[in-house]
């Protein structure tokens, strides 16, 4: 059985008051059955670091950079996160492909140099909604998982993969479980190709998950948890999601 995660992706949202504020609901909520963890902007990692030590809350950036050191203005290495004990690193997110021209091999160079320092990636993957109409959905994820996978080699099991359709994203229009399923179902297949460790490997789903329809998501038999936006940021409903992963 693989126990199911739930991450929280703060965006660009949040600051000291109301992470602080956040962060003890979430500590007074918990624990939890399933693994729980925030990505934070990385400003406020340093605080999110030492407010969670020692509490089953992981904590994990939004982007990390695919460059070990140098000349890299604005970007954080994944040797910086790494000496505060970050777990996980966000890698292509749809905001980030769509508003940083992030390409799948960008996104793929990025998975690596946060395992190189022992930062597990999650990958994001999802097609849009024109791609989607146009039956591009299979051949979308295919492709931007395949980069991973052929980046990565063997240590493509390490990694989290979490498919976000781009039109579920903030627009309140989740993907319902059995289109999420059926695409997850895809994703491990073509894991499985690549690895023998496929069903040992979390494959999130993320897109207008709330506190009413994650349980529903969650139930299905290749959804091993949930990258959460919008209802990350209010405790209660984060809580509740957690729980329903449980
Ligand atoms: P929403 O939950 O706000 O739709 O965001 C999903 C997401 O992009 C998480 O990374």
């Amino acid at each position: 059985m693989r126990r199911k995660l739930v991450v929280g992706n703060w965006k660009m949202n949040g600051n000291r008051a109301t992470n602080a504020e956040l962060l003890a609901g979430l500590k007074a909520a918990g624990p939890w059955v399933a693994e729980v963890a925030v990505c934070v902007p990385s400003p406020y990692l340093g605080d999110v670091a030492l407010s969670l030590q020692g509490e089953a809350i992981g904590w994990g950036a939004q982007d990390v950079s695919a460059y070990e050191s140098g000349a890299y203005t604005g970007e954080v290495s994944a040797a910086m996160l790494a000496e505060f004990g970050c777990r996980y690193a966000l890698a292509g997110h749809s905001e980030r492909r769509a508003y940083h021209a992030e390409s799948d091999q960008a996104v793929a160079d990025k998975a690596k140099a946060a395992l190189a320092h022992r930062i597990t990636p999650i990958v994001c993957v999802g097609e849009t909604l024109a791609e989607r109409e146009a039956d591009q959905t299979a051949a979308v994820v295919k492709r931007q998982l395949s980069a991973v996978i052929h980046t990565l080699g063997h240590c493509i099991s390490q990694i989290v993969v979490a498919y976000e359709p781009v039109w579920a994203i903030g627009t309140g229009k989740t993907a319902s479980p059995e289109q999420a399923q059926a695409v997850h179902a895809l994703l491990r297949a073509q894991l499985k190709a690549a690895t023998e460790h496929a069903d040992t490997m979390k494959i999130l789903y993320g897109g207008s998950v709330k506190a009413d329809n994650a349980a529903t998501l969650f139930a299905q038999p290749d959804i091993d948890g949930g990258l959460i936006g919008g209802a990350s940021l209010k405790a209660g409903d984060f809580a509740a999601i957690c729980r329903a992963a449980g």
